[in-house]
């Protein structure tokens, strides 16, 4: 799974993301990803991100949620931080920084490890559609 697709820019950061993607092709092959990457949500590479986006990665504004997000929309994000094409206010405020340093490859790991997360539904929502009784 990883690789097929993403990012890619020049320059490099974040050595520290190193053993994520071992373990996470590991987990990817052995078809477990959910149980291994959520041993790393300590990891600081991962914590630079949950600072701001929530323990869980459930969003906390005006950081949106990143955990369930598909693969390809969050590596596309972080390319599009990187390079500077997104470039909403909070964009520019929060993001750039964030995606500034990190490498191509480490933002496809990001990108796959937020995108493996259990997702949240909104709390503002209709509860019975949440519980799937409509
Ligand atoms: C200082 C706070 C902060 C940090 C640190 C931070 N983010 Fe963000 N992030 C934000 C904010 C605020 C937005 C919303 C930007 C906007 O509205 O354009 C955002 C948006 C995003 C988005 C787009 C989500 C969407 O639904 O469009 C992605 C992907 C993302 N961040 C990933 C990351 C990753 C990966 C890291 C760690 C490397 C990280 N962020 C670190 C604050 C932060």
């Amino acid at each position: 799974m990883i690789g097929l697709v993403g990012v890619a820019w020049e320059g490099s950061g974040l050595q520290i993301m190193r053993p994520i993607v071992f373990k996470i092709v590991t987990a990817a092959l052995a078809g477990s990803a959910l149980a291994a990457v959520a041993a790393h949500a300590e990891n600081p590479a991962v914590r630079n991100c949950t600072w701001c986006h929530g323990v869980s990665a459930h969003g906390y504004s005006p950081a949106p949620g990143l955990a369930g997000q598909q693969y390809q929309y969050l590596a596309n994000q972080l390319a599009d931080f990187h390079t500077h094409s997104r470039d909403n206010p909070f964009s520019k405020q929060y993001m750039w920084n964030a995606a500034e340093n990190l490498s191509a490859s480490s933002a496809r790991d990001l990108a796959m490890y937020f995108s493996k997360l259990p997702s949240k539904p909104a709390n503002d929502g209709d509860a019975e559609l949440e519980r799937g009784a409509i």
